[in-house]
């Protein structure tokens, strides 16, 4: 095998892999970026809508904001690291270097509002943020002097050796070789392809949160699994509808036409997350369907993208549009400081595969950018200058492709079963025990295949079966029901409660 070496190596390329790259790159350093994705929208941020939220001149009601959404379990530290950065941040890279045009009205910015935001905060481009945010980033990255860019390329293993890590082995095409750096950050985003609907993109297999875990990093509330509760289902192609939406006066009905979130929550449709996700499989499980009323407002007109996708799959939103909760985002992961730092010696982890502290049980809207783009620049900066040390890597076996015929496809059904079943929305403990001697069962054959194999498809398999578990694990430990994890009883579940 050759080596290959570069000052900081960053793995993924969504905004926070991309800001830890120029964080990195605005430093002198040489950077190389692997990611899996061969297209823009093989990164979650592409894929973001709302936008993302700035401090403007109230940081203090800001910070409280996301404590209040998290129930008080946010790390306030963490909060302040984000708010006291958030404008800066944002004028410095989006508005001045990527010259990204948000929505204005007139010559103000039109701020918007979504769930459990006190005022509108919001910067957006329709309601498709994510791409005009991550497109130019791409490209800036991609013609940096400093940033090479590898397409299709998957980091396998960390190289790693007493507590301090190396690099990783990188694979494409089906070769793979190890890849030394003096520093290393993870941005390999979310776990969308643990659970059957989400609405993260295909590939989100919490492949740095297994990696960091095998190398020995500290991962933490990986119970916190948030679900969005605005999916919409009216087909095998389900799409996200923005909070934003709501933010804007849609409302939820249930089956029988019944608005139900005014009795729930006195924030009704913009109550915390966690709550309206819960509310709308309560309605579902009970009337048959939740609709996205959009009549109180111009949907065609203030959220063209979306009527436009609606249009595309025949539904009629004059109707309502039918949506269900679906997974978005892990709170949890690889453990960092207020520099993106893991426990292990040169690793860095930044954006959803990262555990902050910013969104402790349960995430505020539009912070999920903010978050990676913050911390993204702060890893880069900290990480730059190491020198590259050549250590032995690990051994992988040569590719071997006889696996069984849809094994990885028949372990991820069962997988995602499993996790839909009783690690989502709602846990039962007894079932989060039944959850963990599945999983354990399955990550045991996975396993089995791994060592004697070397395939990208085998590795996401492993990474989703070991991320999976750590959720599961981590679920049946924590006692207390608290946003995202939210705890009931057989007995209530029976009882319809
Ligand atoms: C949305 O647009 O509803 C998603 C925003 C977010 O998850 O932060």
């Amino acid at each position: 095998m050759s080596e290959r070496t570069t000052e900081v190596l960053v793995i993924g390329s969504g905004i926070a892999g991309l800001a830890a790259a120029v964080g990195a790159a605005r430093e002198g350093t040489e950077v190389t970026l692997a990611t899996k994705a061969t297209r823009p929208e093989g990164a979650s941020s592409w894929w973001a809508q709302g936008g993302i939220a700035i401090a403007r001149d109230d940081p203090a009601q800001f910070k409280q904001d996301i404590l209040t959404a998290s129930s008080g379990t946010a790390d306030p530290e963490a909060v302040e690291v984000l708010v006291e950065n958030a404008n800066e941040a944002v004028r410095d890279i989006l508005v001045e270097t990527l010259d990204v045009k948000f929505d204005t009205n007139g010559d103000r910015y039109d701020f918007g509002r979504e769930a459990a935001h006190d005022e509108a905060r919001i910067l957006h481009v329709d309601a498709s943020t994510g791409k005009h945010i991550h497109v130019p980033f791409l490209n800036y990255a991609a013609d940096h002097d400093h940033i090479e860019v590898l397409e299709d390329t998957a980091a396998l293993e960390l190289i790693h050796h007493e507590g301090r890590v190396h690099g990783a082995i990188l694979e494409t095409d089906g070769e793979f070789e190890p890849y030394y750096a003096g520093a290393t950050v993870l941005a390999t985003g979310g776990i969308g392809d643990l659970y059957p609907r989400t609405t993260n993109p295909n590939g989100s297999t919490g492949d740095g949160i297994a990696m960091a875990a095998l190398a020995g990093a500290d991962t933490e509330d990986m119970e916190y699994v948030q679900f969005h509760p605005t999916v919409c289902v009216a087909d095998d192609d389900p799409f996200l509808v923005s909070e934003a939406v709501r933010g804007e006066g849609a409302v939820l009905r249930n089956g029988t036409a019944e608005r139900f979130m005014p009795n729930i929550h006195d924030d009704a449709e913009l109550a915390p997350r966690d709550v309206v996700a819960r509310a709308v499989k309560h309605e579902r499980d009970h009337t048959g369907e939740v609709v996205l009323d959009v009549s109180p407002l111009d949907f065609e007109e203030e959220f063209p993208d979306l009527a436009t996708k609606c249009e595309e799959r025949d539904i009629e939103w004059d109707d309502g549009i039918p949506v269900a909760p679906a997974e978005h985002f892990l709170c949890g992961g690889i453990a960092v400081d207020e520099w993106g730092r893991t426990t292990l010696d040169r690793l860095y982890a930044v954006g959803e595969c990262s555990r902050t502290g910013v969104h402790g049980a349960n995430r505020l809207a539009s912070t999920s950018l903010l978050e990676g783009l913050v911390w993204g620049l702060r890893a880069g900066e900290d990480a730059a200058g190491s020198d590259v040390e050549i250590i032995e890597a690990p051994e992988l076996l040569e590719r071997d492709p006889n696996l069984p015929p849809n094994f990885a496809r028949e372990k991820f059904i069962r997988l995602r079963r499993v996790m839909d079943e009783y690690v989502g929305l709602e846990r039962d403990p007894q079932e989060l025990n039944r959850a963990l001697s599945v999983l354990r069962r399955l990550k045991g054959e996975v396993d089995a295949y791994v060592r004697t194999r070397t395939s990208r498809s085998l590795y996401e398999l492993r990474n989703a079966s070991i991320t999976a578990l750590m959720i599961a694990r981590a679920a049946s430990e924590n006692g207390k029901s608290v946003g995202t994890h939210n705890l009931i009883t057989t007995e209530s579940r029976i009882e319809g409660d």
